[in-house]
Order: C-alpha cells, then structure tokens, then sequence
C-alpha cells in the first residue's frame, strides 16, 4: 500500500456519495494504530469507550479529557493514513460552547482530525461554533452512551413514529449546523438507510444496519477480547483467523463488502 494517501475529509464525503463503504474501528493507542493502518481502516475512533475497555469502568461518563487527550497523542504516533477522530468526554462540552472549543482544541492538538460529541438538538449550536472555527464535528445520535441514564438502558432509538421523526430531524439539524459526519448507534435499520440515503454528509452506523455509509466497531469487541456478553450487533472477526492483522482485513474487507453487517443478524 506504499502509493496510498492520508484520509480526508473531502475523501470520505466522496466516499460516501458513490456508495464506497467507510471501514471504521475504535484505537485506543500506537501499535493497534499501526496495525489497523496496515488493514486499511479509514477511520480511527479514539472513543471514550476507552473507559469500559481499557480501565475497568461501568460507563463512559468518568473519562477525563485529560484520558481522551492522552491516548488522541498515542493513537497520532502510530497512524499513517487513516482519518483521526476523538470522542469528548461526557464533562467537557456541555456547559458553553467555548468549553467545547477548549475541550477539541486539546484534543486536535493532541493529533485529532475530528471531534465526536453526543445528541442532537441543544447541540447543534456547539456543532456549529466548533465548524465555523474550523474543527470538523462528527455527531453521535440513536442510542447516545453517556446518557444512558436518562436513556433508561441500552435501548434501540427511533423506533416508533415519534422516535423516527426526532432522529430525521436531529440529523437535519446537525448537518445545517456543520457536522461533516453522522455516527448513529443502535438504530432500526430501515430508518437509518433512509436518512443516509438522503443524508449529504457520510453516517456510520453501529447496529444501525448495512445501509449506512459505513461501519465502527469498539476493537476490542470484534477481536472478541472483551469479557461478558457483546451486543447483538458485535461480529467476532477473529474467528478462523490465525491473527490480529488477519482479523482486522477480514473486518475491512467485509464492510467494504457490504456483506457486514447482516441487517437480520446484527441489527434492529
Ligand atoms: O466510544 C466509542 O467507542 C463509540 C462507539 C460506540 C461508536 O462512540
């Protein structure tokens, strides 16, 4: 792969619009940046699942920006080409939008490309301070891993007609705010390929079926390393397959497929 190109974001739009699918993985540091680099993962997600993963915790809610900041500077040591985004923690972009800039700042500086944060609505004008300043935003909607307090559990989103029409509408909102991309979790696949068809930005799905732009997985679920039961919508890749790198190619190779995810298997 020597003649290949850093990922961009006008890359991943043009992905997106002629049907290219968009492998994506979680990384939480610099030797499995490298290694999905080699497998030729387009997009590195430093999520704040990092505080299930790789600390021990019941939830995402107590990672630090300082935690996010940290492993954002291991993951850009060991990457190449792939596209970086960073998760912010659940404290760090909730009260103003200029602690929101602060917050992305420190994670751009950090080797970050791109900032995730969570919800739609009250968002939107935070989306669009970080845009206009020049820091891509990705917005995380459906099912939203901070809140899953109020959300009552880890329940699909958008199920009913209210549900549907509330994430059309975020999406819109989201999109004319600025967002360059959308993450949807946990959401009825039907719905999900109907927005993404219509959806001018790319939307990646997790659990949200196979008619998304493309495709996340927390690393550590698909290498079947994390204990406990998985979500339904967690495929083991290293199944039949004699290493990480294998795995990891299988997992690309497959979304860029289209052949993962199975919308009666893995989704909703
Ligand atoms: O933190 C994370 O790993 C995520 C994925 C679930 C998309 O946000």
């Amino acid at each position: 792969m020597t003649d290949r190109k850093p990922m961009t974001l006008p890359r991943l739009a043009q992905m997106h619009a002629t049907g290219e699918k968009i492998a994506m993985l979680t990384c939480y540091d610099a030797a499995f940046a490298s290694l999905l680099d080699e497998a030729g993962v387009d997009i590195l997600l430093i999520g704040d699942s990092l505080g299930n993963v790789l600390q021990g915790r019941g939830s995402t809610a107590p990672v630090s920006l300082e935690d996010m900041v940290y492993h954002t500077f291991c993951v850009s040591r060991g990457h190449k080409w792939a596209w970086i985004i960073a998760d912010l923690p659940f404290d760090s972009y909730h009260v103003s939008k200029e602690e929101a800039w602060k917050s992305s700042a420190a994670l751009v500086k950090a080797g970050a490309h791109m900032v995730k944060l969570e919800g739609g609505g009250w968002t939107a004008e935070t989306v669009r301070f970080l845009s206009e300043r020049g820091i891509p935003v990705c917005v995380h909607l459906g099912f939203t891993p901070q809140t899953v307090n109020a959300l009552g559990g880890f329940k699909v989103q958008g199920r009913d007609e209210a549900g549907a029409a509330r994430m059309k509408r975020e999406s819109q909102e989201a999109v004319e705010a600025g967002a360059a991309m959308l993450l949807y979790e946990m959401v009825p696949a039907a719905l999900a390929a109907e927005i993404t068809a219509a959806s001018p930005v790319p939307v990646i799905g997790i659990g949200a079926g196979v008619g998304c732009s493309g495709q996340v997985l927390v690393l550590h679920d698909m290498l079947n390393i994390t204990p406990g039961r998985k979500p339904r919508f967690v495929k083991d890749f290293m199944a039949g397959k004699d290493s990480v790198l294998a795995a990891v190619k299988g997992y690309v190779d497959e979304v860029k497929a289209g052949t993962f995810p199975v919308n009666e298997v893995h989704g909703f």
